[in-house]
């Protein structure tokens, strides 16, 4: 799986004057990191297709019955019959989040692109779209009823939800004025923010797991959950960053060996917590909505 992150080609309109040049394309990586890289992204991708699948059956699911209450089974409040705007901005929220987490990196992947150019033509044009109105939901959600976490979670899920409506705007924008060495440094920071909230569920899986819940609140208000409201996407941003400005050839050859042995145990880790979280809260949500039963 070659991706944009991978096996750089030109762009037509990629230009000495284009300001993003300089932090344009860096030299693929060793074939072993670049195996390595690859499986993290499957696992990832697997993983997080899952939880979008989750959402559609769960969140749809419980309204398809008429148990829209349900919601609050995951976070209290998520539903409340006294803020109708809240929920209509939360129903276009999960909608519209769960496709992005389904296409994952499709986009990203040079050889689909290449091969398939009016496909990703219209997936980019989904992508985009379902990542703006994801994160306008999610900043509506916000605006008529404020997050369970109050103002820290606000702040940080309002600029996260300002970013990710930024990048979508930039990555349809430059895609329109054929500027395709823009466009792809925004759509790499669009995907970096749209798996945050993918990671976001993975950090609390483990920390909760491994830290018996310190720092945890119930309301969302203790300092790992302050800490968490900026942590899912400001290091997968600043990751994003650090590969567009070409410095993954070096970090890989600075660390050999070490890259592989950390992109792996990443890896295995994307599995053991993906493995727990389908059997024991979204293989059971998705089986009992298509049997039925939401909940
Ligand atoms: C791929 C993108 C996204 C997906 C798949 C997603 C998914 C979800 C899900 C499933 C929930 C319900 C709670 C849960 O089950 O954990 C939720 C809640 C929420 N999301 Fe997102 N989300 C995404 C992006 C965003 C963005 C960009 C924002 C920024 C505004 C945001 C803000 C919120 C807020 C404020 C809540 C409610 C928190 C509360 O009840 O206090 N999400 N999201």
């Amino acid at each position: 799986m070659s991706t944009y992150l991978q096996n750089p080609e030109q762009d037509e309109a990629a230009t000495t004057t284009s300001p993003t040049r300089q932090i344009g394309r860096s030299t693929p990586p060793s074939k072993c990191v670049a195996w390595s890289a690859v499986g993290l992204v499957a696992a990832s991708w697997i993983s997080a297709a899952a939880f979008g699948l989750y959402i559609l059956c769960f969140y749809f699911g419980a309204i398809r019955s008429g148990h829209i209450e349900q919601w609050n089974n995951n976070l209290s409040g998520l539903y409340d019959r006294d803020h109708p705007l809240a929920f209509l901005a939360m129903a276009a929220h999960l909608g519209t989040g769960a496709i992005i987490l389904l296409l994952g990196p499709v986009q990203l992947i040079d050889k689909f692109r290449g091969r398939w150019p009016a496909m990703h033509r219209w997936l980019g044009r989904l992508y985009v779209f379902t990542a703006f109105v994801a994160g306008l939901g999610g900043l509506g959600f916000i605006v008529s009823k404020g997050t369970i976490g109050g103002a820290p979670m606000n702040l940080g899920f309002g600029v996260y939800g300002a970013l990710m409506v930024l990048a979508a705007t930039e990555t349809y924008r430059h895609a329109r004025g054929r500027r395709f060495e823009t466009h792809r440094v925004w759509a790499i920071r669009l995907f970096a923010l749209a798996i945050g909230s993918w990671l976001y569920r993975m950090d609390y899986g483990f920390w909760l797991l491994a830290a018996h819940r310190i720092g945890h609140t119930k309301t969302f208000r203790g300092p790992f959950d302050i800490v968490m409201s900026f942590f899912f996407y400001l290091p997968n941003l600043a990751f994003a960053e650090l590969f567009l400005r070409g410095r993954w050839k070096r970090l890989c050859s600075a660390f050999g060996i070490s890259a592989v042995v950390v992109l792996n145990i990443a890896t295995l880790v994307v599995g053991i917590g993906t493995y727990y979280f389908i059997r024991y809260h979204w293989g059971p949500g998705i089986l009992h909505s298509l049997l039925g039963r939401a909940g």
